[in-house]
C-alpha cells in the first residue's frame, strides 16, 4: 500500500468510527407490554434470556410513582426472562443517591439499561450535578462506550439521548406559526416549542430526536427546531416502535415507523412582505418502518427485502382528498384526544400508493392557517415501498420534498 491509500484508508476508519453507536434501543412511548420484539432485543444486547440484568431507571417520573413504574417495567422483563431486574433508585426526591457508592456498585452490575418516560427536564436534573455527569450517569456512559452495554429508553428516556436542543414541548401549529422555538418553558404559551438550553446526555450524536411522533403531528415541531438549530438530521419515532442502533445502522421494529428529516437541501424563503412568518423548502422526509435500515455512515436506507417498490403498481389514481388537520391538532379533539392522529404519515403513505405525484395539507389551526406540501420527485430520490409482514400492511418511502409556508 502506498501512503496516499494509507491515508484514504483512515480517513474512512476516522469516518465509520464518527459515526458508529455502541448499542441503542430508542423507543417513541406507549411500548405495550405485549411488544415482546422490542423487549426481546434489549435483553438480547443484555446478554440474553436467563443472563441480562436490565437496570430500570425512572427519574423520569413523578418521583412519587418512580419505585412503582419501575417495579411494573421489572416485571414485564422478568416475564420475558431476565436473570435480574432492579430499578436503580435515582429519582427528584433521592438525587443524592447519583454518588452513592451503593447504587454506583448496583449500577456497575447491570447489563442493559432501560430509562422510562415521564419528563426529560427531570432526567436531567437527577442525571447532572450543575450540568456536569454525575457519578451515576458517568458510569453509564463508561460502560456503555467501553463495554457496549445497552442504554434503552422510551419517550422521555429516548430524547435525553440526544444532545444539544433537546426538544421540551410544544405542538407542531405553535412551532411553525412563533417568531422562534423558546429556551425555556413559556407557561403563558405552553404549546410553544420550548428546548432545553443545556444538551441531553449526548449518547445519541447523530441528530435530534423526537417521540410518539406521528400519533401527536410531530412533524413541524421537528422540521422548525432542525432548521432553528442548523442540525441537519431529525429521526421521529412513533409510539411502540424501536429504532435499534448496533454500529453504523439503525433498524426499526415494532408497530411504527421512524422519520428521518434531512435538511441538507433546504430552502428557506423569506417573503419580504411579511418578514417574521417562517417558511421552508425542500425539506426531505423519509418513513421507515419494520424491518427498514438505516446507514448514519451514508444516511441511505436499505427498505426490508419483503417490501418493494410501489413505483408503477400504485392503487389510486388519484391522492386522498386533502386535509385540513396535518399535523394532528390537539384542539381538534374527541375526548380531548387527537381526532386525526398520524394525519401527515397517512397522507404521505397515500400519496405514494397513488399515481398522483403531490397533494397538500393544511393546519386545523387558521390566523394564520399554514400549508405543507408534499412532493414525491423522482428526480431527488422519492420511492414508495410497501409489503406485508404476518398479514398486516406496512408501508413506507424516502425523500419525500416538504415545503412549508404561509397559507
Ligand atoms: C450487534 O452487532 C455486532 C457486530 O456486528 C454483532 O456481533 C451483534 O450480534 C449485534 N447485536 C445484536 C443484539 O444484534
Ligand atoms: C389549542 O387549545 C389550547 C387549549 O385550549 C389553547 O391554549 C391553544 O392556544 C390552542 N392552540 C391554538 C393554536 O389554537
Amino acid at each position: 500500500m502506498n501512503i496516499w491509500k494509507i491515508i484514504s484508508l483512515l480517513i474512512v476508519i476516522q469516518f465509520i468510527m464518527a459515526t458508529a453507536t455502541e448499542p441503542l434501543v430508542l423507543i417513541g412511548g406507549a411500548l405495550a407490554d405485549e411488544n415482546e420484539a422490542i423487549y426481546q432485543q434489549i435483553i438480547n444486547f443484555g446478554g440474553g434470556n436467563q443472563k441480562a440484568r436490565i437496570g430500570v431507571i425512572t427519574a423520569g417520573s413523578d418521583p412519587q410513582d418512580a419505585k412503582a413504574n419501575a417495579e411494573y417495567y421489572c416485571n414485564l422483563f422478568r416475564g420475558y426472562g431476565v436473570y435480574d431486574c432492579s430499578w436503580i433508585p435515582i429519582d427528584l426526591d433521592h438525587k443524592e443517591n447519583n454518588q452513592d457508592p451503593q447504587v454506583l456498585s448496583l449500577i456497575a452490575q447491570m447489563t442493559a439499561f432501560f430509562f422510562g418516560g415521564g419528563d426529560q427536564e427531570r432526567i436531567s436534573e437527577c442525571f447532572f450535578n450543575s450540568h456536569e455527569d454525575s457519578p451515576a450517569l458517568s458510569l453509564i456512559r463508561k460502560l456503555h462506550t467501553e463495554q457496549n452495554v445497552v442504554i434503552s429508553g422510551s419517550s422521555a428516556g429516548t430524547t435525553i439521548m440526544q444532545g444539544n436542543y433537546m426538544v421540551t414541548g410544544g405542538e407542531s401549529y405553535n412551532a411553525v406559526t412563533q417568531d422562534k422555538p423558546h429556551s425555556y418553558i413559556d407557561d403563558n404559551y405552553p404549546d410553544d416549542l420550548s428546548y432545553d438550553p443545556y444538551p441531553g446526555f449526548n449518547i445519541f450524536t447523530l441528530g435530534l430526536l423526537d417521540t410518539h411522533f406521528s400519533q401527536r403531528g410531530r412533524e413541524g415541531r421537528m422540521i422548525r427546531l432542525l432548521d432553528f438549530s442548523r442540525i441537519s438530521y431529525g429521526f421521529g419515532i412513533d409510539e411502540n416502535t424501536a429504532l435499534v442502533i448496533n454500529g453504523t445502522k439503525g433498524k426499526v421494529i415494532g408497530e411504527g415507523g421512524v422519520w428521518v428529516f434531512n435538511m441538507k437541501k433546504i430552502n428557506e424563503k423569506k417573503d419580504e412582505l411579511r418578514a417574521s412568518d417562517w417558511e421552508i423548502d425542500n425539506v426531505l422526509g423519509s418513513y421507515l418502518t419494520l424491518d427498514d435500515e438505516y446507514d448514519f455512515t451514508t444516511n441511505s436506507i436499505t427498505f426490508a427485502s419483503w417490501k418493494s417498490s410501489l413505483y408503477g403498481r400504485e392503487i389510486h389514481n388519484h391522492p386522498m382528498t386533502p386535509t385540513d388537520d396535518i399535523f394532528s391538532s390537539p384542539n381538534n379533539s374527541e375526548l380531548k384526544d387527537r381526532r386525526n392522529p398520524n394525519e401527515m404519515e397517512i397522507v404521505s403513505c397515500d400519496l405514494f400508493d397513488s399515481k398522483g405525484s403531490d397533494t397538500y395539507g393544511l393546519t386545523y389551526e387558521d390566523d394564520p392557517t399554514y400549508e405543507v406540501d408534499l412532493t414525491k420527485d423522482r428526480d431527488q430520490g422519492a420511492d414508495g415501498y410497501q409489503g406485508y409482514f404476518n398479514d398486516i400492511n406496512y408501508y413506507a418511502f424516502e425523500n419525500l420534498k416538504i415545503d412549508i409556508f404561509r397559507y
